[in-house]
């Protein structure tokens, strides 16, 4: 069945959609822009417009006209009865428009693969006919997987068995389990603001209430607005990312860390704390993990980041009651981790140290680079130089990054907008780059950037419909 998006939805990832054109070419022209940079997605059924015309306060003239321009432009199917579809012209129903295919593709935050990532499947592959007897269901993962893991957590000063370990396939399977298991529908969940997008698309794929509080690059976590929402709305879950915060690279302060675990704890909030990105050290140091601070806490990690994405292992730390509760729901989602990879994990986190410090260097190389090439060809951006993570996350001040990315797509550049990490259509002055690309990669994407910049301008609706296809 076709994802259902409602008028109040709608209007919320909207935004700010009106512009200098007619109102129904606005509201075609951003509809269109949030099909192509996948905040909805190919195959998804727009409101009806009576109803998207009493979300938005607009005649049903105006919305009907919007909804016959995408149809007429290619975007839009519409059958009597059932509805109106959006169609991304060649691309197959539900697939989102960031698998761009694109010659420089910075719609992901992702680094290349680790050098010794070969030799642990290798490994891997030898050792695989001693666990031939085994079904192969693996729903918790391999003894010594488990046991490798929790000595990470050792080594970062938090006391963890592998008992306390379940390990899953990648990070965002382990936040699909965690959110299937703990919450309920009519309940709330609590998001950083900007926040990792397919957080925001977990959550929305299970009707959750999504509620947010600010992180700023000046400020950090914005606690007593954090407070104010867990003491208020009583939400079960909260997700955060104290470590090299995707998108903004910010890590939380001890402070931030001990009061948002106390302030959780006496709410009866869990935390959910996603460490994909907490091995990506650049120039800070260690702080110690959140979990540290509380026992109630839900740590997600990966080695998508250090070692590959492909590798497809992550793992979800926490107390035994709740990952057992988590065991009993797992086989409505997948019936267990593969188990050459767990082998080949198991031999990349013997090898964890040198794994980091490579990541790191690279990481340096890398973000040094993007920002004096930003610095230089765009004055007129803030561009802060994190101490982690994989991203810059830039405000252009002026500039439409909805409109900058259809832009620069046309230009063979794929990029992810600001509002795609946001909720309410936030963010359409930000742009997430990902500083993990090659030094040519990133000085092609900065001249395109720069080229474009002073053309785009700031109203999200002015590029022209065949700049993109
Ligand atoms: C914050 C965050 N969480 C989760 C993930 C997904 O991790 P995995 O590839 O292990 O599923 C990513 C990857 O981009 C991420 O940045």
């Amino acid at each position: 069945m076709n994802t259902l998006v409602t008028g109040r939805r709608l209007a919320r990832e909207l935004g700010e959609w009106r512009s200098n054109a007619p109102a129904y070419k606005s509201l075609a022209e951003r509809i269109r822009v949030l099909l192509m940079d996948g905040r909805l997605a190919s195959g998804a059924r727009l409101p009806a417009e009576r109803e998207l015309s009493q979300a938005l306060d607009l005649s049903r003239t105006t919305v009907a006209a919007a909804y016959s321009k995408l149809r007429d432009d290619g975007f839009l199917d519409s059958v009597r009865g059932s509805g109106s579809t959006l169609r991304l012209p060649g691309r197959e129903r539900g697939e989102h428009a960031l698998h761009t295919g694109l010659p420089l593709d910075f719609t992901k935050a992702t680094a290349p693969a680790y050098p010794g990532l070969q030799a642990a499947y290798a490994a891997a592959a030898a050792e695989l006919p001693a666990h031939l007897g085994h079904d192969g269901f693996d729903l918790v993962g391999l003894p010594d997987l488990r046991e490798s893991i929790a000595q990470s957590y050792r080594d970062r000063g938090l006391p963890t068995s592998a008992e306390q370990v379940m390990v899953t396939i990648g990070a965002q399977h382990a936040l699909q389990l965690v959110t299937r298991t703990l919450y309920s529908p009519g309940e709330r969940i609590l998001v950083e603001q900007p926040t990792y997008p397919h957080a925001l698309d977990t959550f929305s794929s299970i009707g959750a209430r999504v509620l947010a509080f600010p992180v700023r690059q000046d400020g950090g976590w914005d606690l007593p607005e954090a407070l104010l929402q867990i003491r208020r709305a009583a939400p079960t879950l909260a997700f955060l990312m104290p470590d090299f915060h995707n998108p903004t690279g910010m890590s939380m302060s001890v402070h931030e860390r001990e009061f948002l675990a106390a302030a959780a704890a006496r709410e009866g909030t869990v935390l959910v704390v996603d460490e994909t990105t907490a091995l990506l050290d650049i120039d800070r140091g260690p702080l110690p993990p959140m979990a540290c601070f509380s026992p109630n806490i839900l740590t997600l990690g990966s080695l998508g980041k250090v070692a590959w994405g492909g590798l497809r292992i992550g793992w979800i730390r926490g107390p035994r009651d709740m990952l057992a509760q988590i065991l009993r729901n797992r086989p409505a989602v997948d019936l267990g981790t593969p188990l050459v990879e767990q082998l080949a994990a198991t031999h990349l986190l013997a090898d964890l140290p040198s794994m980091v410090a490579s990541r790191s260097l690279d990481l340096r190389r890398g973000r040094d680079n993007a920002v004096s090439l930003l610095r230089e060809a765009l004055p007129q951006w803030k561009v802060r130089s994190p101490d982690g993570g994989l991203n810059l996350w830039i405000n252009t001040e002026t500039v439409s990054s909805s409109a900058l990315a259809l832009a620069a797509r046309a230009e063979g550049l794929g990029l992810v907008p600001g509002p795609r990490f946001g909720i309410d259509g936030a963010f359409e002055r930000y742009l997430r780059l990902p500083f993990s690309y090659g030094e040519g990669q990133m000085r092609d994407a900065v001249d395109i950037l720069a080229r474009l910049a002073g053309r785009v301008g700031s109203d999200p609706l002015r590029m022209p419909l065949q700049a993109v296809i």
